[in-house]
């Protein structure tokens, strides 16, 4: 059963908040009772409130005013004011501020339940919009921080991006849904993330890395996991991301995750990544050419990567659609890069 709502009424009209009072009570609410502003403020202050319903002209402060106080104190608490005929010209003032609703007086007290539960009903959309616009600005900042990772490194840059746009090639061949081709490509492009923490000497060296070294680099899609982590609606790009690495016969890393067990979204991502970093030029190699590429992947199917998956995208490779969908994909700025940058 849901929480009981609890009410703050301030009424400096003793009798009409007793009666204001007795009706939310038997509507099934917890009421709060305050005589005066003052009284009101002091409840606002230390108790866990749903909605306020004041009346609009009380000693001390008036509605406007604590209206504004609230919105001072970043509380987005309902208020409702009660107003007589005569303040109503006040209303459209007092709704510029804030006050969610009103009600005017004599109240029909039958009439409750539904105002209260729209001003309920707003607040659960207000703070649901705040919470996708969150999410927002908290994605654009991982998008910064992407760019900022792959600019470090000259010779990488530019990976992620066609690490996404190579896992596109994959989603159009498997038909998947606009939905998952946005998660998919938000893990692929995302999916280093966690160098972010890498010392520089670790992330740019080109000979082989100590064993302490490849100990915090093997961090990565962990660290990676937990920032994406944050968002709580990118769980799926975030769990992407921490199983990027883990290999079909189980010797993967962080969690040494076997076969189907590895989220297939990963299980594309690992051979695409692999593949990409496989024809790309490093400091200290050139980089393979495609079929060269494709013969690694190839002989590493059923070890490092699901065989099913590699069947279908060297498949995909060697079909018209590669260059199409790569080009669309790896020169778009759907992630804020500069255009140009081809595959
Ligand atoms: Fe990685």
């Amino acid at each position: 059963m849901s929480r009981k709502k609890t009410i703050l009424v301030i009424e400096d009209d003793i009798q009409y908040g007793e009666l204001l009072k007795d009706a939310l009570v038997h509507f099934g609410y917890d009421v709060m009772l305050a005589y005066s502003a003052t009284g009101g403020m002091d409840i606002i202050r230390q108790e866990k409130l749903d909605l306020i319903i004041s009346d609009i002209n009380m000693p001390g402060i008036n509605g406007f005013q604590l209206a504004e106080r609230l919105l001072k104190m970043f509380l987005d608490i309902p208020l409702i004011l009660i107003t007589g005929l005569d303040d109503l010209k006040l209303i459209k003032r007092a709704l510029a501020v804030g006050v969610s609703d009103y009600l005017v007086k004599p109240i029909k007290l039958d009439e409750l339940p539904v105002v209260l539960e729209k001003g309920f009903e707003r607040r659960r959309l207000e703070s649901k919009k705040l919470q996708d616009n969150k999410a927002e600005i908290l994605l654009k900042a991982l998008k910064a921080l992407m760019r900022a990772l792959d600019a470090k490194d000259h010779y990488t840059c530019g990976h992620s991006q066609r690490v996404a746009a190579l896992a596109m090639l994959m989603a159009e061949v498997l038909g998947l849904d606009a939905e998952q081709k946005y998660t998919l490509h938000l893990g692929a492009y995302l999916h280093d993330i966690g160098k972010i923490g890498m010392p520089d000497g670790i992330l740019k060296k080109s000979d082989s890395l100590e064993d302490f070294e490849y100990d915090i680099a093997k961090d990565h899609p962990i660290i990676g996991c937990q920032i994406i982590g944050e968002i709580s609606e990118l769980s799926e790009v975030a769990s992407i991301v921490r199983h990027h690495h883990e290999r079909y016969d189980g010797t993967g890393y962080p969690d040494g995750l076997k076969g189907e067990a590895i989220p297939f979204f990963a299980r594309i991502l690992s051979i695409v990544d692999c593949y990409e970093a496989l024809i790309s030029d490093r400091t200290y190699r050139k980089g393979l050419t495609k079929a060269e590429a494709l013969a690694i992947i190839q002989r590493d199917a059923g070890s490092y990567f699901d065989p099913e998956l590699v069947e279908i995208f060297v498949k995909a490779m060697n079909s018209g659609l590669a260059g199409r969908v790569i080009r669309e994909f790896g020169e778009s700025d759907l992630y804020d890069l500069p255009a140009g940058q081809t595959f």
